[in-house]
């Protein structure tokens, strides 16, 4: 029996990769570089299954060059922005994503940000490497606490309320932005962004890229922080105006900033915000454990499989395909 005909956008671990190689006729991009467009519109001739990173733009294009055999997508990521889902599902093609999987990796890269501006740990890091400890002082790098101090987090989902669970830990008050969210873990919500931003100490972002949170982090937002409130992004980079981060980073508006996502990434080295003492940036590492990222893989290869099977995809972000609720 021939097996179907996959292309996999990247080498991802071999928990999923061995699933994917057994079952299919399988095209794994070598490269540590994602296929550039031309190279992917080539590769996706005739599959009839794709399995994509989060730096692979999906959409209709890519699905007509594919051609109509292709059954499914997979993604192996949690966010699904990189993909134009109406056009997968305008076409009948279930997309598949990996939720729940990496929540507590990404809350405890949100927490280790939190605490590490809070406190100018990779601040004090470089401090110390250049040579600069002299002695110990009482006034040699000092940061904020957490005990007593309010949290607000913009999205209450699975990684909002799991970043709630940890900071109960740490003797903060808890409040979250997410209408029709059920409270959870002593986190109490609030009616509006302006009320989370106007009480909150540190601000995490915890919502999807979409069309009402692109920019939604501006100048105006970061006016209504505390001055020396944190904020920390393990969301989409797109979310948050740079130039006006970097702005409230300058001016001292804000305290610091704690970011594992940008606009674009990799960030270019010319970024202003790489200048600032006060603005610690991750290159996207939130979900980057090693059973976090086998997990990934295994589930991204299980939704592909059971696309290519016809089966209904164990996590699906395009449910209204199946039209007969199979
Ligand atoms: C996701 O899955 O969406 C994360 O951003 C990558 O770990």
């Amino acid at each position: 029996m021939t097996k179907p005909k996959v292309f996999v956008t990247r080498i991802i671990r071999d928990a999923g990769l061995d699933l994917v190689r057994e079952f299919c006729d399988a095209e794994i991009w070598q490269d540590d570089l994602p296929p550039t467009r031309e190279v992917l519109l080539e590769k996706v001739r005739g599959l009839d299954g794709l399995l994509c990173l989060l730096t692979d733009r999906i959409d209709g294009e890519v699905l007509d060059v594919a051609g109509p055999q292709l059954k499914v997508v997979s993604n192996h990521a949690v966010g699904f922005d990189n993909i134009v889902v109406p056009d997968a599902t305008a076409r009948g093609i279930p997309v598949g994503n990996t939720p729940g999987i990496l929540t507590d990796a990404t809350a405890d890269l949100a927490f280790a940000l939190l605490l590490a501006a809070a406190r100018r740990v990779s601040e004090a890091e470089r401090y110390l490497r250049a040579g600069k400890w002299k002695t110990w002082s009482a006034s040699m790098l000092l940061g904020v606490d957490l005990a007593g101090k309010t949290l607000g987090l913009v999205g209450f989902g699975r990684i909002g309320r799991a970043v709630a669970k940890r900071a109960a830990g740490f003797g903060l008050r808890v409040i979250y932005f997410s209408p029709n969210a059920t409270p959870e873990f002593g986190a109490t919500p609030v009616s509006s962004l302006d009320e989370l931003l106007h009480q909150s100490d540190f601000v995490s972002v915890h919502t999807p890229l979409n069309q009402s949170t692109r920019q939604m982090v501006n100048a105006e937002f970061l006016a209504k922080m505390k001055p020396n409130a944190v904020f920390v992004n393990t969301s989409r980079g797109q979310v948050v105006d740079q130039e006006a981060l970097y702005q409230a980073l300058t001016s001292s508006q804000i305290f610091a900033a704690a970011l594992d996502v940008t606009d674009p990434e990799p960030l270019p080295m010319t970024s202003p915000l790489l200048t600032l003492e006060n603005c610690l940036i991750v290159p996207h590492i939130g979900s980057a454990s090693e059973k976090t990222r086998d997990d990934m893989a295994r589930l991204a290869a299980n939704n592909l499989i059971a696309g290519l099977k016809g089966e209904r995809l164990p996590h699906c972000i395009n449910p209204e395909v199946y039209t007969d609720n199979k």
